[in-house]
């Protein structure tokens, strides 16, 4: 993820600015990485599919947690947050926390890197330490989250990764904890013959990560917790931003799969 925002953040029309994408490639050994630039034609295949899909939704996804953060959700749950910079990058409203949930050593090189660069949270960033497969709800209210109010959750680049089971279990436990009003934005993909065999090129491992997620469609799995969705598929969103529909979720294309980005509300009580 750090690798496609470092370089949709250097293109000159980019879609959203990530200054400490690159920090964290620099902090990594090149030999080490799977993922650094020009490590191999298989790699550099995979994350050219990728790269649009990525633009594309950072974007759709910023808009998405200001929007409601604005609106009055002051509480932001990034879920698996991973290299996610928005704690640092985006003009959150006055007051706004952001927790970020992921496993310990993961925060802690991110924190490590940040904090060597001097960088400072563009909020009340909270960090929490959890393993997402574990009590992750009573980790988050522990650390300050609290349930009676709305949220803004973000559950990106995960459902994709989840056996239908644990894409289940982690809709009713963000449902659980969330007042009305709150937000739940995601983004969701299908695998396809496209993206197994270039994921096939790079390690068996990578083939292996995708799980499939809910097995219903987005708008059917949300709403039957009483979300109210609006989902947008990948192609529709990347036109919207004058991009090219990304090969791996291109319909003309015979071995694409589809993609989704969605938001949803809770609506508050008549
Ligand atoms: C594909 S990344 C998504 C990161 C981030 N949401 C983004 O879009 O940049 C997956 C992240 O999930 C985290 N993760 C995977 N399994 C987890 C678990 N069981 N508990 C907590 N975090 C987990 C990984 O450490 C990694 O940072």
């Amino acid at each position: 993820m750090a690798v496609l925002r470092a370089q949709e953040s250097s293109r000159p029309d980019r879609l959203f600015d990530d200054p400490y994408a690159r920090h964290f490639l620099q902090a990594v050994d090149p030999a080490s990485s799977p993922w650094s630039a020009g490590a191999s034609p298989a790699t550099a295949g995979f994350l050219r599919l990728m790269a649009e899909q990525v633009a594309v939704r950072t974007r759709f996804l910023d808009r998405a947690l200001l929007e409601a953060a604005g609106r009055g959700c002051d509480q932001v749950v990034l879920l698996a947050s991973g290299m996610d910079a928005r704690a640092f990058r985006l003009a959150w409203p006055p007051g706004t926390k952001v927790f970020e949930l992921d496993f310990a050593d993961v925060l802690a090189f991110k924190t490590a890197v940040l904090d060597g660069r001097g960088a400072t949270a563009a909020c009340h960033r909270v960090e929490v330490a959890t393993d997402l497969r574990q009590d992750w709800p009573r980790a988050l209210t522990e650390s300050g989250f609290d349930p009676a109010r709305p949220a803004a959750w973000l559950a990106e680049g995960i459902l994709y990764a989840l056996p239908p089971e644990a894409a289940d279990l982690l809709l009713d436990r963000i449902t659980g904890l969330s007042a009305p009003a709150s937000m739940l934005a995601l983004d969701h993909m299908e695998d396809s013959e496209l993206l197994r065999s270039a994921r096939a090129d790079i390690s068996a491992e990578l083939v292996g990560l995708w799980r499939g997620g809910p097995t219903e469609n987005l708008d059917a799995w949300l709403t039957r917790r009483g979300w109210q969705p609006a989902v947008t598929v990948i192609a529709d969103a990347a036109a919207a931003c004058e991009r090219p529909v990304p090969p791996a979720f291109d319909p003309a294309h015979a071995a694409a799969g589809r993609g989704w980005l969605a938001t949803a509300r809770l609506p508050k009580p008549l």
